[in-house]
């Protein structure tokens, strides 16, 4: 018999959203929190740069707001925008409350860098590894407060609705999740009255990425399976400076050593070649930074450009980028004398799950935050650091919504148990591993920083036929966490290549060959299941 958990409230992911979230609703209720693998292995974890929030003198909301809708290129919902940005200082006193270390500057300031973007100092920072003191800070408090159950090695399959009632209903209502035990193998079902999706982007679509391992977009496709609408999807971020070396593949070279003086040069010439693409050089929006390092690349047959501090003093760049500093040496680069190989990687999804300033989704009962979701706050691009500050924010609202409609969210139903009767375990495991492979490969080809129609249509093929394998494999044997995510792979691979040939023009992050104009009227490409 398969096991069955109750809570008050689910909570899928266990990063800066989901925790936020069951922070907050624990002050009531019984909040089960779940992770697919670890809990601090999500993306909060591995952020370096920071929190962005107006805490300068003679900064103000008006100006973070602005640079936040020039990043996102008339797709923002200034609504959403306001709201996050205005919320933005408390989010932060709240984290340090929690005990989070950030830097401090001069009087009782904190230290504030600087990122592309912005037109002030507006980052929060705790040295070049914010993540992981926020992650540990939400993780503690979590782990310390009695109504919180933390669920690790749980991973999500689909989310319970009418269908796998014991009675059958059309309902859309969302109950929970069917999630696989990782240590058992066997499917348990999780019920509760409301879930929050917290279960982060969907980077691993693309071949190179900073992203984790986990980035599969497991909720965007859990979501949009379920009938919730899904946006902007074509709108994927690359950042410009992930390490280039053969062996460590996904290693972020925050953008604040660019706000902090590094500069972008060809490694044949030493030619500092930002200048040439825009009047901000290396500080301008990441979406024109990485087009300029893919185009120099392209022109000159590069593997890779440079990324230079080394002008700066080695006790101010040793004391801004200790623990980058620290595991470059490890490979044999010392940064405050030597330039730094970088090249462009898929980095964060600006599309998902659509939401409203509550968290609500399109299916009753089921909230989300983070990046999962397309919360109108980024746009067409996402301003840098401004993404912890979302989750921070949303998994706050979306647990306020639920505490005070309460009363109006139904008990969960009985519900079926998962069923096996008709699968077998798999004799094909290669099958998994080359699908992963392939997909991944075309669409860091085909869908990646420069577009053209010809490439999405190759890509729209292949992701057809593997769609086709995928589901025949999925209907014949046991699931398995790599089939899981790869069945999600295809679904969120789909939805980015369909956004991405809905859209005739060049917006933000979504740049193509054959529609270079921005169109003069911003609207955002929502798929309707
Ligand atoms: P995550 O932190 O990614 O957590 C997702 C959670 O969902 C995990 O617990 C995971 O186990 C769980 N999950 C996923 N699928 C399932 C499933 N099927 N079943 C159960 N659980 C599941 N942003 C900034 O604002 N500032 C920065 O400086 C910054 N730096 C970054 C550096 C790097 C290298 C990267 C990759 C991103 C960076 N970002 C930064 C972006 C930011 O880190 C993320 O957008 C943010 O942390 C996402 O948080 P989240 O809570 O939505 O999801
Ligand atoms: C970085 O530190 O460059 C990442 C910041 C972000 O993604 O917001």
């Amino acid at each position: 018999m398969a096991e069955h958990h109750s809570f008050d409230v689910l909570v899928l992911g266990s990063g800066a959203a989901g925790l936020t979230a069951a922070l907050t609703l624990a002050q009531q209720y019984k909040v089960g929190v779940l992770a697919k693998g670890g809990l601090s292995d999500g993306a909060t974890s591995w952020a370096q740069g920071g929190i962005a929030a107006v805490l300068e003198p003679g900064d103000t909301f008006d100006s973070h707001i602005e640079d936040t809708m020039i990043a996102g290129a008339g797709l923002n919902n200034r609504q959403a925008v306001e709201f996050v940005i205005e919320s933005a200082p408390e989010a932060i006193a709240r984290l340090a409350a929690l005990g989070v270390p950030f830097n401090s500057g001069e009087g009782d300031q904190w230290h504030l860098t600087r990122e592309g973007g912005h037109s002030h100092r507006r980052i929060v920072h705790v040295d070049d590894a914010t993540g992981w003191a926020v992650q540990q800070a939400l993780e503690k408090s979590a782990h310390d407060h009695p109504n919180i159950t933390l669920v690790p090695d749980r991973v999500a399959i689909d989310l319970i609705m009418g269908r796998h009632q014991q009675r059958f209903s059309t309902s859309g209502r969302i109950h929970g999740v069917y999630a696989l035990n990782r240590g058992t193998g066997l499917v348990e079902t999780f019920t509760a009255r409301a879930t929050i999706l917290a279960t982060g982007g969907a980077g691993r679509t693309y071949l190179y990425s900073t992203a984790p391992r986990g980035a599969t977009g497991d909720g965007i496709a859990m979501a949009w399976r379920a009938g919730c609408r899904v946006s902007n999807m074509e709108f994927m971020q690359f950042h410009p400076t992930c390490l280039y070396n053969l062996e460590v593949k996904n290693f972020l070279i925050t953008e604040a050593v660019r706000g902090e003086g590094g500069q972008l040069k060809i490694p044949t010439t030493g030619e500092r070649f930002m200048p040439r693409f825009d009047t901000r050089e290396e500080l301008a929006p990441r979406d024109i930074v990485a087009r300029a390092i893919d185009h120099e690349i392209k022109r000159l047959g590069l593997d890779y450009v440079h990324l230079d501090i080394s002008h700066k003093p080695p006790e101010f760049v040793r004391e801004h980028f200790p623990n980058i500093h620290a595991k470059l040496l490890e490979l044999g680069i010392d940064i405050t004398t030597q330039p730094i190989p970088v090249v462009p990687a898929q980095h964060y999804t600006c599309g998902g799950v659509l939401i409203d300033l509550d968290g609500r989704t399109d299916a009753p009962g089921l909230y989300a935050a983070g990046e999962v979701t397309q919360s109108g706050l980024h746009g067409a691009n996402r301003l840098a650091s401004n993404s912890l500050l979302e989750c921070l924010v949303f998994g706050e609202a979306s647990a306020r919504h639920i505490m005070a409609n309460w009363d109006g969210l139904p008990d969960p139903p009985p519900i079926r148990d998962w069923d096996e009767s008709r699968v077998t375990d798999s004799d094909e495991e290669v099958v998994i591993a080359q699908c992963w492979r392939e997909l991944r490969r075309f669409m860091w080809n085909f869908v990646g920083i420069v577009r053209t129609t010809k490439r999405l249509e190759r890509a729209k093929h292949r992701i057809d036929l593997l769609r086709q394998e995928v589901q025949d494999y999925y209907s014949a044997f046991r699931v398995t966490p790599d089939l899981v995510e790869l069945r999600n792979l295809v679904e969120v691979a789909d939805l980015i290549i369909r956004s991405a040939l809905h859209r005739h023009e060049s917006r933000g992050l979504h740049y193509t060959l054959d529609y270079p104009k921005t169109l003069p009227v911003p609207a955002d490409t929502i798929l309707v299941p």
